[in-house]
């Protein structure tokens, strides 16, 4: 399903992907309105990903909060009961039940505490689960070309390395707020009823608390954006050291150490930059400690000063600087969930830009469905030049393909042969030109619905590491269970062979990577391929380099069995191989992006050409003796 559009219940921003470049939010500053937003919108996230979890979270925070200012006012009756059975010598009877109350508060208050730091832990894993869903949903929707810009992964990167847990910890730190906020508040209504020039100073100590932990995670998420290319990198040269595909290499070559050596010195520059910033925010929290911790030490004199000229009790001082006391960490958290919010925050707004922003092909608000039939695909005049390319990778080219027809495009490496196969298949737009199918524009068209009606082979197909029925099935995900047309697939593609004689068959998993894998030759790889291909039944068949892997025998084969096969289809073939390329109906050659020959094989031969001159080198390099 296209997530083209959708907002997933971030807050609004309708940005094209093209116009966030670069793909940063640096100011690292969020205004009051944004902040709501994005506090909404996190909250949302979390509430979709778990209701029950949620409101479990907000309820035991907000129970945590009110313990403290309970357990004070209990402490502050015990001392009470405790001064006034010493006084009145009426025993030890009359102190115990408040001393009873006070510790069943303290237990009380232990036990909220402990249940919310388990029951949080739930929460960002679920949230984070929904959080790695909406990103995966857009990068498969987004535009090809998106995927090609660095900024795009660095971006993603960053989403996805983030996304686990900070909308949940907007969430935990909202509760947090609400939770010390409740303890502050109650406190500092002891403190009121002492004197209110205590909580004005109290008030006054949590500035600089606040501006050294906004600063501090300010700070924390531009280091996370100077860090993410550096760390993709890691991460790519920790893949070539450590993953399969790039095993046979690292050693034949012996360039591993080299690798590491490189991964170590990027190490060790984002280790200079941390350092660096964690003497930054220990130096400000350090200088914002000490300030506060002023203004408090002068409210603890204060109170004192009042005591001793006689203005509040023994009690009421006890319970005053009880207070203040135990009001000091909770303001601590307090401003820390201040910052934490504001740093967490920063980061949810780099994953819902990311999942807001839109595809640059927009399918028309009006649009018709796209035939199920194919009569004749016209490229007219196409330019394409790939993003930040100054040279195009396709220049006025112009050609066709009518059902019924094999129509095979050659060129030299680098002519634009898959390029163009990628534009037919709508993954780019032109930059001129049209393609249009039975005289429909490809831009009026549905991405998603156009490609229904393709079944390709690209170059470089994939391998998936799953069983081979889904590696298959892929051509056509709506039909996967229908095991006869995947064999019968496999069997057009000289796949069944193999497949079948793998102990599970087509469930078995191919590839080495997980468990009960079976590796096949790259050759095997390439029917399965071409399997995937047939199992579509689609009317434009688009094949490139589809034998590059294949023996002579089953190329031969191949390309009997497709004759048949796609009589009612239009196919576009694109190969090196002569051999399969001279019973195209019509060949069209590419040279720097441009066509500069198209014919049959024979009138290409007569005319003496570039195709003529390639045909004839590979064909002697066939006839010729070695000297
Ligand atoms: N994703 C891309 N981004 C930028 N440039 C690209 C991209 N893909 C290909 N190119 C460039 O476009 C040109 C045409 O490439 P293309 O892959 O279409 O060649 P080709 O004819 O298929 O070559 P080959 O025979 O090697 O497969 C090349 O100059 C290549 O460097
Ligand atoms: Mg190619």
């Amino acid at each position: 399903m296209s997530q083209r559009g959708k907002h997933e219940g971030g807050p609004p921003i309708d940005r094209r992907w093209e116009e966030v470049n670069p793909w940063e939010h640096e100011d690292a500053r969020l205004g009051p309105r944004r902040l709501l937003a994005l506090m909404r919108a996190s909250l949302r996230l979390v509430w979709r990903a778990s209701p029950a979890e949620t409101i479990n979270l907000l309820m035991l925070q907000t129970l945590s909060g009110l313990a403290l200012p309970i357990q004070v006012l209990a402490a502050k009756w015990a001392l009470d009961s405790i001064f006034d059975a010493s006084r009145s010598d009426s025993g030890m009877q009359d102190a115990l039940p408040a001393i009873a109350v006070a510790l069943v508060a303290m237990t009380a208050g232990q036990i909220v505490a402990a249940t919310a730091r388990y029951r949080q832990l739930l929460l960002p894993e679920l949230a984070g689960q929904a959080a790695q869903e909406m990103l995966a949903a857009k990068a498969v929707a987004i535009d090809l070309e998106a995927l090609e810009t660095p900024g795009f992964h660095d971006r993603l990167n960053r989403a996805q390395n983030e996304a686990s847990f900070r909308p949940a910890n907007v969430v935990a730190d909202m509760a947090g707020i609400v939770s010390s906020a409740v303890a502050v508040v109650g406190l500092a209504g002891l403190l009121l009823a002492v004197h209110p020039l205590l909580v004005a100073g109290l008030l006054t100590s949590m500035l600089p608390l606040s501006w050294a932990s906004m600063a501090g995670g300010r700070a924390y998420y531009r280091y996370a954006v100077r860090r993410t290319p550096k760390r993709r990198l890691m991460g790519y040269l920790q893949g070539l050291l450590t993953r399969l595909d790039s095993a046979k290499e690292i050693r034949a070559f012996g360039c591993g150490p080299y690798l590491l050596e490189h991964r170590q010195q990027l190490f060790g520059e984002e280790m200079a930059d941390l350092r660096q910033l964690i003497r930054g925010r220990l130096r400000r929290d350090v200088l914002a400690t000490l300030a506060s911790a002023a203004v408090n030490g002068g409210g603890v004199v204060f109170i004192l000063w009042l005591h001793f000229s006689q203005r509040i009790s023994l009690a009421e001082t006890v319970a005053a600087v009880g207070a203040l006391l135990l009001m000091l960490p909770r303001m601590n958290v307090l401003t820390q969930a201040i910052g934490q919010l504001h740093e967490n925050a920063l980061f949810v707004e780099d994953l819902w830009s990311f999942v807001a922003v839109q595809s640059k092909q927009r399918t028309p608000a009006s649009r018709e469905a796209m035939p199920a039939t194919l009569t004749a695909l016209r490229v007219d005049d196409l330019t394409f030049r790939y993003r930040d390319c100054d040279v195009p990778a396709l220049r006025g080219v112009s050609m066709e393909i009518r059902l019924g027809e094999t129509v095979a495009i050659v060129g030299e490496n680098g002519a634009g042969k898959t390029t163009l196969a990628k534009l037919l298949c709508r993954l780019y737009d032109p930059e001129s030109g049209t393609i249009t199918w039975d005289g429909r524009d490809l831009r009026t068209c549905d991405p998603d619905e156009l490609r229904t009606q393709i079944a390709v082979i690209f170059q470089d197909f994939m391998r998936y590491d799953l069983s081979a029925r889904e590696n298959i099935g892929f051509g056509d995900v709506g039909a996967i269970d229908d095991s006869s047309a995947i064999a019968a697939a496999a069997q057009r593609a000289g796949a069944a062979g193999f497949l079948a004689a793998l102990p599970d068959g087509y469930e078995s998993r191919l590839g080495r990577r997980f468990l009960n894998g079976h590796e096949l030759s790259i050759g095997q790889w390439q029917r399965v391929a071409l399997a995937r291909a047939f199992f579509r039944d689609a009317p434009l068949v688009i094949m490139d380099e589809p034998t590059a892997s294949l023996d002579a025998r089953s190329e031969h084969e191949l390309f009997k069995t497709m004759r048949g096969l796609f009589h009612d289809r239009a196919v576009l073939l694109i190969s090196h191989r002569f051999s399969s390329v001279r019973m195209a109906d019509r060949i069209y050659v590419l040279r720097d992006g441009a066509i500069v020959e198209a014919g049959t094989h024979d009138e290409l031969i007569a005319s003496d050409g570039l195709y003529a001159e390639l045909f004839s080198l590979q064909a002697s390099s066939y006839m010729e003796r070695p000297d």
